[in-house]
């Protein structure tokens, strides 16, 4: 199996967000003390993935590449490609058919936040499973804004909706998706939605009627949210900040992954904390190392 390349889908149009995205991409805001992107790009780090490709809208991608470059600071290879419109989630998955080049690969949601005690074993358990799909799904108390799952008394997925009005249970679909090599070409077999996108819940289902759709549930001690509106904005602002201000460890800090995967050398590190000169990040990267 090829390695698995990552991809984050930071486009969109972030109306639910306006006027705070009316000139700022969604996924540039800050969460706290980091651009919201920085969490996502963390999550595929956290499961070894080193390739990775950022779609944006056309506007946003200079930003975008202001902000990441090619990488080189995080020890990883970032890729840039555009979605012209936002026609769905599932159109990641044809954008990045050249990028991926037959390699199996991981969507995120450049809005999503994942946190929780093993979380990096489970994303690094999924990356090396050679075949299918593989979605976590959460309980929320408000499954009707997701794609939701209905599982059997064994908890193997039996059916998907996509934000339906009667939700047949509380687990809701998260925005990270690992897909084995076919993804894109399945992804051509998608009509476009009422709402006129390609839906990822409709990619999952094709998965799931060949029977290779694997579901990993995140229990009570992970945090998952995906900031669409000012409130889940300002509760997971909130959220970093109570836990990093309590451990004194931060959450969702690429160098620190970076450096902890040995991706990033002395010389490396060194670079990045004079980058940030005296900030409280900069300082934070300053321990890592002494640490070590
Ligand atoms: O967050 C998880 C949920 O994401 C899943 O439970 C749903 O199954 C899935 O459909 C999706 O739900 P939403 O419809 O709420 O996603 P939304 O349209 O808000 O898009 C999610 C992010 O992806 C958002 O930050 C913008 C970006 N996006 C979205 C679309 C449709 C794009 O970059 N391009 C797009 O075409």
């Amino acid at each position: 199996m090829k390695n698995r390349k990552g991809i984050i889908l930071a486009g969109g149009t972030g109306t639910r967000l306006h006027p705070v995205t009316l000139a700022v991409s969604k996924q540039l805001l800050p969460l706290y003390n980091k651009p919201m992107i920085y969490y996502p790009l963390s999550t595929l780090m956290l499961g070894e993935m080193r390739d990775i490709l950022v779609i944006t809208t056309p506007l946003d991608q200079p930003m975008f590449r202001r902000l990441l470059g090619e990488g080189e600071d995080f020890g990883i290879r970032l890729t840039y490609a555009v979605q012209k419109e936002p026609r769905g989630i599932a159109q990641a998955l044809s954008i990045a058919e050249d990028y991926l080049d037959g390699a199996p690969s991981c969507l995120i949601l450049g809005d999503n936040l994942f946190y929780g005690q093993g979380l990096g074993p489970r994303l690094r358990q999924a990356n090396h499973q050679s075949e299918g799909a593989t979605i976590f799904v959460t309980h929320v108390n408000d499954p009707e804004h997701y794609g939701v799952v209905e599982v059997d008394a064994l908890g193997a997925p039996t059916s998907l909706q996509e934000k339906p009005r009667q939700p047949q249970s509380n687990l809701a679909i998260t925005g990270l998706y690992f897909y084995d090599a076919q993804a894109p070409k399945l992804t051509q077999k998608l009509n476009p939605s009422p709402r006129g996108e390609l839906e990822i819940t409709d990619l999952n289902r094709l998965y799931l009627d060949q029977n290779q759709l694997n579901i990993e549930y995140l229990g009570r001690g992970h945090c998952w949210m995906d900031i669409g509106t000012h409130d889940r904005l300002a509760e997971a602002g909130q959220f970093v900040r109570t836990i990093e201000s309590r451990q004194g460890l931060h959450i969702g800090c690429p160098e620190e992954i970076a450096w902890s995967h040995g991706w990033l050398d002395q010389a490396r590190m060194k670079s990045a904390i004079a980058a940030h000169g005296g900030t409280t990040y900069g300082n934070y990267l300053k321990e890592l190392v002494t640490k070590k």
